[in-house]
């Protein structure tokens, strides 16, 4: 139990998830997760639970830096515009209040926010630890969970009503297997220009837009697109924005090299850069109709 007397994960949270060994439904005993065949995973303190047996290739998962990049980036509300479309969208696409599955969540800050909006229960899975000790407390109503998204989840088939998915992988199949017959999925992708000033600055990687095409195509035949949106905006950003917006992302992991170091520190004022989302919708179909 919280000091409050909640629950360490949300009942529909519990129920969602299965045994990573042995796929059975889970009872949560004090702050252990159990399969009538006696596999158990323990709470974390923070408040999430460690499902994966299998070491994740490194470098896959958000590091402790990388969060703390992207907590104080997003606290200070550079991103405002696409959370509040994102939530108010949830809004729009879920029915009941059911659950809403987070895939890739991070820091929980999306998820938190469609809570609110919808009034579900949410499932985070990321495969960082570091990313869920936040997520774990963004929202009282969020279960966190360490899984590799790229392996089957360990989650029941039909939960969900709605699967998120921000800036982080997409595996069409288990999207589809989770979501309930109709359920809506929403994916946040980077559009043409997205920080591109940075990009220039430092001379990352280049950040390309997803294509509609390609990433209707890498969800697979069970879904139709039901609507899409594009954000633009310009963020004022401080010097230190400027190191968070970057520390944040999969540069962060090449920072190191070159000049490149050398040349953020030549920011020395703000400075403005783009902001560029695409934000799709989707709905479960029976494959082939
Ligand atoms: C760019 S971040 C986005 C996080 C969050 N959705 C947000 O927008 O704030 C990508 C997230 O995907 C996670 N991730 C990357 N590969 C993963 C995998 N194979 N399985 C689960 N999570 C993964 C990272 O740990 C990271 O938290
Ligand atoms: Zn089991």
């Amino acid at each position: 139990m919280h000091a409050d007397g909640r629950p360490p994960l949300p009942d529909r949270v519990v129920r969602a998830l299965r045994c990573s060994v042995c796929a059975a439904g889970l009872d949560l005993l004090e702050r252990t997760l159990r399969c009538p065949s006696g596999h158990t995973f323990d709470l974390a303190r923070q408040g999430y639970v460690n499902l994966l047996h299998a070491k994740i290739p490194a470098g896959t998962a958000d590091t402790t830096d990388m969060v703390a990049a992207r907590v104080e980036f997003l606290g200070a509300g550079h991103y405002a515009p696409l959370t509040e479309l994102v939530a108010e969208r949830a809004a729009a696409l879920t029915g009941d209040h059911g659950l809403t599955v987070d895939a890739g969540a991070g820091t929980g800050h999306y998820l938190a926010h469609v809570l609110d909006a919808t009034g579900t229960d949410g499932l985070a899975l990321d495969v960082s630890a570091a990313a869920l000790r936040r997520a774990a407390r963004a929202h009282p109503r969020i279960g966190a969970a360490v899984w590799n998204l790229w392996e089957p989840w360990p989650v029941a088939s039909g939960v969900a009503g709605l699967v998120l998915n921000v800036f982080a992988p997409r595996n069409g199949p288990e999207f589809h297997r989770v979501l309930a017959p109709g359920g809506a999925l929403l994916v946040v992708s980077p559009g043409p220009g997205h920080l591109a000033e940075l990009a220039g600055l430092v001379d990352l990687l280049e950040v390309d837009g997803d294509k509609q095409r390609r990433l209707d195509a890498t969800l697979g035949e069970g879904f139709a697109r039901t609507g899409h949106a594009e954000r633009e905006f310009t963020m004022t950003l401080t010097p230190a924005d400027v190191r968070r917006a970057i520390g944040m992302g999969p540069n962060a992991h090449h920072l190191h090299r070159g000049e490149r170091l050398a040349r953020l520190d030549e920011v020395r004022e703000p400075i403005e850069v783009t902001a560029a989302f695409r934000v799709s919708e989707y709905r479960a179909v029976e494959p082939g109709r």
